[in-house]
This record gives C-alpha cells, sequence and structure tokens, in this order.
C-alpha cells in the first residue's frame, strides 16, 4: 500500500513538472523515422532574401525591362493578388524595381521606380497593418517612418532624382524597398497574425 502511495505521488509530481518538449515536439520527436526530414530554404524565400541590383544602363532601356514593368503593373493589380505594392524580387528577380500605388496622387495610379533606394527616414514613427503578396493569409503591425526621401530613376529616363514622400504611401515604398534589401515586413513587425478573411 504504501508503495502504491509513493508511487501514485511520484507520477503525480513528474505531471506537475514542466515538461522540455510541446506536444508537437513530442510527436515529431518520437514519430519521426530515424531519418528525419530536413527542412529546406524554398527557392522563393532565397529570392526575398537576396538584396537586390541596380539596373545597369544597357537593363535601363531594355525591352525586357518595359516588359518586366508591364507585367509587375498587371500581378500587382490583378484580382487573385490586388495589392498595393510589388517588388522585383517577388516575382523572382533580384533587382530594384518596385511597382507602387500612389495614395497621394489623383487617380491613385501604380508606378513603377528604377533602381530605388530609401534615401532618407523621416517624420514621426507609427504602427499600422501590413500584408504581404509573399505571406498569404497573415498580416502585422509594423511601425513605419510617416516621411521617407526615395531616390529613384523614373521609366524612360536615365537621370536619378529624389522625391519626398509622406503618409501611408510612404509606408508602401518602406515595406517594398525592403523587398530590395531583402527584409520582409515580419523582421520589423510588432506582431504578426492570421488576416481576418
Ligand atoms: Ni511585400
Amino acid at each position: 500500500m504504501k508503495k502504491l502511495i509513493f508511487l501514485m505521488l511520484v507520477a503525480l509530481l513528474m505531471s506537475c513538472m514542466p515538461r522540455a518538449f510541446t506536444p508537437a515536439e513530442r510527436e515529431l520527436i518520437l514519430t519521426s523515422d530515424s531519418l528525419m526530414y530536413v527542412t529546406q530554404i524554398h527557392a522563393d524565400s532565397a529570392v526575398l532574401r537576396t538584396p537586390s541590383l541596380d539596373l545597369t544602363a544597357e537593363e535601363l532601356s531594355s525591352q525586357e525591362l518595359r516588359v518586366l514593368m508591364a507585367k509587375m503593373l498587371y500581378t500587382v493589380q490583378h484580382p487573385t493578388q490586388d495589392g498595393v505594392g510589388i517588388a522585383s524580387p517577388q516575382v523572382g528577380l533580384n533587382k530594384r524595381i518596385v511597382c507602387v500605388q500612389r495614395f497621394d496622387k489623383p487617380g491613385e495610379p501604380f508606378e513603377c521606380y528604377l533602381n530605388a533606394h530609401l534615401e532618407s527616414l523621416g517624420g514621426e514613427i507609427a504602427v499600422g497593418p501590413e500584408g504581404c503578396l509573399s505571406i498569404p493569409g497573415k498580416r502585422g503591425l509594423v511601425p513605419r517612418h510617416t516621411k521617407v526621401q526615395i531616390r529613384y530613376v523614373a521609366p524612360g529616363t536615365t537621370q536619378e532624382r529624389t522625391e519626398e514622400v509622406e503618409g501611408f504611401t510612404a509606408v508602401i515604398f518602406q515595406h517594398e524597398i525592403d523587398h530590395l534589401e531583402g527584409i520582409l515586413y515580419t523582421d520589423r513587425a510588432d506582431s504578426v497574425f492570421v488576416a481576418p478573411r
């Protein structure tokens, strides 16, 4: 009888002790094959995480670039995507191209920016919701500057120019130009959650 009580106490104590592994981790450890599945960086992740290069003068004047911009503009506005911005790594190219919806312009047009860089960050820091076409089904709360200065080459030109952008459009530029550095909004987010449908 004493032995039984002792064993029950031990069992009770063990059940109260913190487990080293979660149930999901225990299942993975105990039910997996001896040859365990090795997690992999997907090819998509690699291109999203690689810093992008400026386009050369030859690329800037190329027919391929015109086709690419047209396809990126079509893609970001397609009903299956419905984005407010897209960066070339998202379509598989590590070139410094972003297409952004200009909510700060009449008609809110989509425009492409070549060799785009964030020249400076200003204003205040404000936290707002963001999503990304490359991270479907998720959203996050991300701190961003309310004002930025961008440096870029406009399509059809070769001269660099700078421009100050404010408000939500400034947030889109920060998100898209981050893509050109291999940075995703989830790297900067205070929290990431499943997007309400
Ligand atoms: Ni994105």
